[in-house]
């Protein structure tokens, strides 16, 4: 495209569209490719539309997506009422800082505490900058109230997290490919296995400001604590007096068929960590959630967001734990979830090693004799997207708002799609 004096013009009175008008998915590819940074591998499927659990690409072709943004498209693309609350707050504001008060984010912060039953609310945007508000808290709590010399206070991780992209969080990944070349990393993390609650308890020490893991490790390849594992942590931790900090972005908001991924046992958290459905798959809206006496430690200055809490995003976060709450959604992740799972049990059969997951957060691991690049083109052409998380593990998080004849759909494409890879259509 030539950008001159004209081309702006164009865009600025007829508007984006009118721009993008006769743009095939070849050149959105290669126009991503040339000008996008390479830190993403994606499917090569172009969406120009989206609605509920469906999506097009400019061929017109139809797709049904089990991605859902990874977990944040609880909704469904483009939920009706959150479309409606979006515009009704675009006639308002939408973005004024946090120099002022507005009574959009101060809803927002009590409906958050109130569905979470804990005490107080950080708002922030994204899922990684979520975890970092809850590591800051740990830290200054872990030095001003628990009385850890300062500088030397420890955060317990798992093996195999996933918590997000900044350079805190990848250094203290085990994943080489998130961390390698990122470095030099910062002290203060030190890590144990996922799932073992003794490891923890060997962990602690007198530094030690809190324990932060996922309650299941989702991006690992859907991996699930054994049953236990969270009130066992949950006791651990309040008997050596430390914090536990739960990372509920891709778990929490009803996707494993309760509200948070912790709520399946006695494991209430005293910091977490929420994200992506809170957007209602319309914006990036994040919070650190806690108990009074974790929050607290915040003081003017020690933190912040430009965008954090700005009454569009806290219109639309409302709205979406509303529709969550009077649409049940935590019942019907679990319905959906269990239909899946049984679907693609029988229509796996040898081809299906494993399924892992918990309610609408479904792993499937396939046998070694079926080649991740085969099984992801099959599912591509039955029009089915879904993408490996790792080791053979494909994810399949669709929007908890999905129908039921949709929902079948997915089940035959997904049969279809093993078929295929299978050599035997
Ligand atoms: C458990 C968990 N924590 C944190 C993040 C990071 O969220 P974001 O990409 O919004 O920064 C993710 C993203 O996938 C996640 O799954």
């Amino acid at each position: 495209m030539a950008w001159d004096d004209a081309a702006w013009r164009r865009i600025a009175e007829r508007g984006v569209h009118a721009a993008l008008s006769g743009w095939t998915d070849e050149r959105s590819i290669a126009t991503t490719e040339r000008f996008g940074a390479h830190n993403y591998h994606p499917l090569p499927v172009n969406i120009v539309r989206a609605r509920g659990a469906l999506a097009w690409d400019a061929s017109g072709r139809e797709f049904v997506d089990c991605v859902g943004a990874y977990s944040a498209m609880a909704h469904g693309h483009l939920a009706e009422a959150l479309v409606r609350e979006a515009k009704a707050q675009l006639e308002r504001a939408t973005l004024v800082s946090r120099a002022f008060y507005t009574p959009e984010m101060a809803l927002f912060l009590e409906a958050l505490a109130e569905y979470s039953g804990l005490d107080m609310v950080c708002p922030m945007n994204t899922g990684a900058e979520a975890v970092e508000t809850c590591l800051k808290l740990a830290r200054k709590w872990a030095y001003t109230v628990k009385g850890v010399p300062e500088d030397q206070a420890e955060i317990v991780v798992c093996e195999n997290n996933f918590h997000g992209r900044t350079t805190t969080i990848v250094g203290f990944s085990t994943e080489q490919r998130y961390r390698r070349f990122f470095g030099p990393y910062g002290p203060g993390f030190r890590t144990i296995p996922f799932g073992d609650a003794e490891a923890l308890e060997a962990a602690i020490g007198p530094c030690t400001a809190a324990f932060l893991a996922e309650p299941i490790q989702a991006e690992a390849g859907v991996i699930v604590p054994p049953p236990g594992y969270l009130a066992r942590v949950r006791e651990i931790c309040t008997r050596h007096r430390v914090l536990l900090i739960w990372d509920e972005v891709q778990t929490g908001f009803c996707r494993t068929g309760r509200r948070f991924g912790w709520s399946h046992e006695d494991a209430r958290p005293d910091l977490m960590a929420v994200g992506k459905a809170l957007g209602g798959g319309l914006l990036p809206v994040s919070a650190a959630v806690g108990v009074r006496g974790a929050m607290e430690v915040f003081e003017p200055g020690d933190h912040g967001s430009t965008f954090g809490g700005n009454p569009l995003a806290c219109a639309v976060a409302v709205a979406a734990m509303a529709v969550m709450e009077a649409e049940d959604y935590a019942g019907r992740a679990e319905r959906s979830g269990a239909f899946l799972r049984e679907a693609f049990e029988r229509a796996g059969g040898c081809a299906v090693r494993e399924i892992r997951g918990r309610g609408l957060l479904l792993g499937v691991e396939f046998a070694p004799e079926l080649s991740p690049d085969r099984l992801q083109e099959a599912f591509l052409a039955e029009g089915l997207l879904t993408k490996e998380t790792r080791s053979r593990t494909f994810r399949f998080a669709p929007p908890i708002a999905t129908e039921q004849p949709v929902l079948e759909r997915i089940a035959e494409r997904f049969e279809a799609a093993v078929r295929r890879a299978a050599g035997s259509v």
